[in-house]
């Protein structure tokens, strides 16, 4: 008989800079109930650390992988040519560019290595962490109610009349 393995959301970001972004990724992944873990891991200042996380990433239970970078924002690509697990790419706003450098790094992965793209910033971090656990709940019926609950609460929130 096989054993079902509950499988994590890994967060990986190129600097400990991006962590103030990062934090809130963890922050919803914890209010639905996904286990995680975070890392930091540069594509250009630590290679090693990167290749040795990619490769061994199908080891470690790792059912989404969630990369944020700015600038040069190789890290997302990078991981996903050396894994099959899917990567979702978080641009971090950069302070010359104001993270359009990081989106279009991240966007324009030539074919044949996808990333899933998400929003500049805050947004883009809230929306990876959304993303990863609906796409862990295609196995775990918990976090689907978790976040069906989340987008009943959205709504409500809205208010009908503006005051
Ligand atoms: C990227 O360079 C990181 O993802 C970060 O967004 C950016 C700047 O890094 P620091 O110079 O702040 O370490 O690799």
């Amino acid at each position: 008989m096989s054993r079902k393995i509950k499988l994590k959301v890994s967060i990986v970001m190129g600097s400990q800079s991006d962590y103030k972004i990062m934090k809130l990724t963890e922050k919803i992944l914890k209010k639905l109930g996904v286990s995680f873990e975070t890392k930091i891991i540069s594509a250009h200042r630590t290679p090693k650390r990167m290749y040795e996380y990619g490769v061994n990433a199908d080891k470690n239970n790792i059912g989404v992988i969630i990369a944020a970078a700015g600038g040069s924002a190789h890290l997302p690509g990078m991981i996903a040519a050396l894994t099959s697990i899917p990567v979702l790419g978080v641009p971090i706003e950069s302070k010359k560019l104001r993270g359009l450098d990081s989106l279009l790094s991240i966007v324009q992965m030539p074919k044949g290595i996808p990333v899933g793209t998400l929003a500049i910033g805050e947004d883009g971090a809230i929306n990876s962490a959304l993303l990863a656990a609906s796409i862990i709940s295609n196995s775990d019926s918990k976090i689907k109610n978790k976040l069906k609950s989340w987008k009943k609460l959205q709504s409500k929130s809205v208010k009908k009349v503006p005051k």
